[in-house]
């Protein structure tokens, strides 16, 4: 019998990577099911979602929805976004994380995949402390770790299809011309 994959952020760019690479495998299509899971079943994206995956109503932010949508799975593929126009960014996004790994171990979740990022504070031995996306990401990597959950971290550089928001990276305005460090397109 295939095993339920829940996938956060599933109408997203990373979120909806996992999603078309599992459905794509013949043999991983075959042992697993997917539930994508987001804030709005009717969004243009949740619906064409409906074709590859069974969509349901989740949101991070809200224990008692995001506990109902991981029933009866397997396996959670987890992401966060930046959290915006709080005093805390990096305790707001820790937060979210945090619930949705308590929530994962509450419902008895085997294994966790979340996507995390390294801590700038850590890495620059203090100097760069406003980088809440990378720090909160690193700090529930370790709060993650203390759980009794089976867990692994996905580390990805820039996204390919972010690129062209980000002018200033494009090889023509870099004098080199190589670029170090981008994810494979999802
Ligand atoms: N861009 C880059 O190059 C890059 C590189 C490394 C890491 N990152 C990190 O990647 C993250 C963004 O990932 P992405 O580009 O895949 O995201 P995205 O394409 O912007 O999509 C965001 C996803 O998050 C879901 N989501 C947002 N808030 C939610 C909530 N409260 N509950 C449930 N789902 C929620 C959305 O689902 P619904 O709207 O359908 O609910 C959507 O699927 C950021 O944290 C960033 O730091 C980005």
């Amino acid at each position: 019998m295939s095993k339920l994959l829940a996938v956060l952020g599933a109408t997203g760019l990373q979120g909806s990577g996992v999603v078309n690479y599992v459905r794509r495998d013949p043999e991983l299509s075959k042992q697993w099911k997917v539930r994508a899971i987001t804030r709005n079943v009717d969004s243009d994206k949740a619906k064409a979602l409906r074709e590859k995956a069974e969509v349901v109503k989740g949101n991070a932010t809200d224990r008692a929805a995001l506990a109902k949508a991981l029933e009866g799975v397997h396996t959670l593929f987890a992401m966060t976004t930046p959290v915006f126009g709080v005093d805390d960014p990096l305790e707001a996004e820790f937060q979210v994380i945090k619930t949705i790994a308590d929530v994962a171990v509450e419902q008895g979740i085997q294994y966790l995949i979340f996507s995390t990022l390294p801590s700038c504070r850590d890495v620059s031995n203090g100097k760069y402390t406003g980088v809440a996306p990378f720090d909160a990401k690193a700090k529930g990597k370790e709060y993650i770790e203390t759980l009794p959950i089976k867990s692994s971290f996905y580390c990805p550089g820039s996204f390919m299809k972010t690129l062209p928001l980000r002018p200033c990276l494009l090889h023509d305005r870099i004098p080199t011309k190589v670029i170090h460090g981008f994810s494979p397109a999802t």
